[in-house]
């Protein structure tokens, strides 16, 4: 058991990356707040996951939504140990047909979410004993960015800079809390199926994605999971400010 007794927030925790991530901590004796802004995926997860776990409506982009999950997640269980920023939006764009305004609705999501989450989580876990992790979830478009996507490759970039600085921050203030990115390459989630639907040819758009990940297929949440898993046990204890790919190669081919 990896995280026995832990407490662990994860954003963006209905769906994908982040169900499958939250599955699995509670496999290694974590309790988990299911944070999301979809409350009826994260109650029936939280209701699979059975005691221990919480469902919460959240909204990462927004500050008081924040304080009040951190409030809530320290009222039960007085403590935080893990945080987990999974919740992310992709819509696609490339520099002439991406409005401002899509810009920074991408921007306040994917990067100011992890901003204010890595924010909060910093102060209340400063005053634990143990210390604790964060893991923010970026992408392999953060390394290698595919112009369709430049408003949610440029998010997801600046956030492994928010790691970094989060992670030297705390470790010269000796907070010992640690924080870390994984950079997942394409996983078949309800965020790339969405893709896909909106494709004339679902086939050839799947086979174009595959492609680009020389192992041949795409990752699946699980594989996330174990990178998450990984970075938040004490197994990591001497990792920080750095980011994993778990890309199938694709960000080095
Ligand atoms: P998904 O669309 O299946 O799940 C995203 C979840 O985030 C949803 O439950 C949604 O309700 C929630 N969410 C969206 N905006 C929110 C907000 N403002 N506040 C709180 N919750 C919010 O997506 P998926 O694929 O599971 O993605 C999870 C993370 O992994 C995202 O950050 C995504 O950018 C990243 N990622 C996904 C990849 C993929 O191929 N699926 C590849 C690389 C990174």
């Amino acid at each position: 058991m990896r995280l026995q007794n832990k407490i662990a927030i994860i954003t963006g925790a209905a769906s994908g990356i982040g169900a499958e991530i939250a599955r699995r901590f509670v496999q290694e004796g974590a309790k988990v707040v299911i944070a999301d802004l979809n409350i009826e995926g994260a109650t029936q997860l939280a209701g699979e996951l059975g005691e221990g776990c919480m469902a919460r409506k959240h909204d990462v982009s927004d500050e008081a939504s924040w304080k009040a999950l951190i409030t809530e997640t320290l009222a039960a269980h007085s403590r935080l140990d893990v945080l987990v920023n999974c919740a992310g939006i992709m819509i696609p764009g490339d520099i002439e047909t991406t409005s401002f305004e899509l810009f920074n609705s991408i921007m306040s999501v994917n990067l100011g979410g992890v901003f204010l989450g890595c924010q909060n989580a910093v102060e209340a876990m400063k005053t634990n004993e143990e210390g604790g992790a964060i893991v923010n979830i970026s992408s392999t478009s953060a390394l290698r960015c595919p112009t369709w996507v430049t408003a949610y490759g440029t998010s997801k970039a600046a956030v492994l800079t928010l790691t970094r600085a989060v992670a030297v921050h705390c470790a010269t203030n000796e907070y010992k809390i640690r924080c870390n990115a994984v950079a997942p390459g394409a996983a078949l989630t309800p965020m790339v199926q969405n893709l896909l639907d909106h494709d004339p040819d679902p086939e050839t758009a799947l086979a174009a994605i595959v492609s680009q990940h020389p192992l041949g297929r795409l990752a699946t949440p699980a594989d996330v999971a174990n990178a998450a898993l990984y970075l938040a046990s004490d197994e990591s204890s001497y990792v920080t400010g750095t980011v994993i790919p778990v890309d199938g190669g694709a960000a080095a081919a």
